[in-house]
């Protein structure tokens, strides 16, 4: 006996944006996305352009000090401003005269380009916030905004072929991780004394937060453990299969990371503002 089968015919939703077949809440991860990233957007912005209160010892003048973490490293630091940190925290000393008057004279301002810049060219983030915020599609199988259909489709390789520069930024960026951890071993000080706050411990987890992330670089799996045709023919090989096997697993988890980073590192800093402002105590053990 024969049996005849047929393809199940192929059902195509229509066009226009959003819609769709699906009939989960597809729509809620690229509305997190667009709500997570346009608060720290706008958080980041307002921090940076605040210039003052960015800095928390308490009055005392000796090692230690919660420094927020949207202002380090102190490149320059401006004198006679409320809440900033002492002048010896300053890498190169006292503001440049050259700075334009009408701009805040931010430390945060001279830092931020270079995180900023390789979160946003993150190989995640760039799935993110394509899908949020572009919406080219906002999710699978659901109709994308309309675009230029004569210009084509050049994906990374016209105008966004700038986002090749994250392996680049992903150099400077692991510096952070090391100032970040500096950052906390101030925190457990302050006038010369060992203690431990809640800022200590928001300062502690940021370095280990973004270490968690950043190791989990897509750049970094290629440059730890990529370009290699066999493992197990050399001892080399072998370490870069070691390597990768601990990147990958992070890398499994980059988008965990990615958001758990960025809402730590926006928490920290929120908190040595308010407890700097003296809006709320920093419960301690100091006192
Ligand atoms: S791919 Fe996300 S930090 Fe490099």
């Amino acid at each position: 006996m024969t049996q005849t089968s047929s393809a199940p015919a192929i059902v195509i939703h229509e066009k226009g944006f959003g819609k769709t077949l699906r009939t989960d809440r597809w729509w809620l991860y690229p509305g997190l996305v667009l709500f997570g990233l346009t608060l720290f957007l706008i958080y980041g912005m307002w921090s940076a352009l605040q210039a003052d209160y960015y800095w928390y010892s308490a009055g005392e003048s000796g090692f230690g000090g919660y420094l927020a973490p949207f202002y380090s490293p102190l490149l320059f630091i401006k004198e006679g401003v409320a809440g900033a940190a002492p002048m010896s925290h300053s890498i190169f000393g006292a503001w440049p005269s050259w700075w334009p008057e009408w701009i805040p004279p931010s430390p945060s301002l001279l830092i931020l380009a270079v995180p900023g810049i390789f979160r946003f060219t993150c190989y995640y983030y760039r799935k993110a916030y394509y899908r949020a915020f572009t919406g080219t599609p906002p999710a699978c199988a659901v109709g994308a905004l309309p675009r230029n259909r004569k210009a084509g489709y050049k994906g990374e390789t016209g105008l966004m072929l700038f986002q090749n520069i994250h392996r680049i930024t992903m150099y400077f960026a692991l510096l952070y991780i090391f100032i970040f951890f500096y950052d906390a071993y101030l925190a457990f000080f302050r006038g010369g004394e060992f203690g431990v706050g809640v800022g200590t411990i928001l300062l502690l987890g940021n370095p280990i937060m973004l270490g968690l992330y950043s190791f989990g670089c897509h750049s970094i799996r290629h440059l730890v453990s990529g370009r290699r045709d066999c493992y197990s023919c050399s001892m080399l090989g072998e370490v870069s299969h070691t390597n990768g096997k601990i990147v990958g697993w992070l890398n499994k988890r980059h988008e965990l990371f990615a958001w758990l980073s960025l809402i730590w590192i926006m928490v920290a800093d929120y908190y040595v503002r308010l407890v700097s402002t003296g809006i709320i105590h920093d419960f301690s053990t100091w006192g």
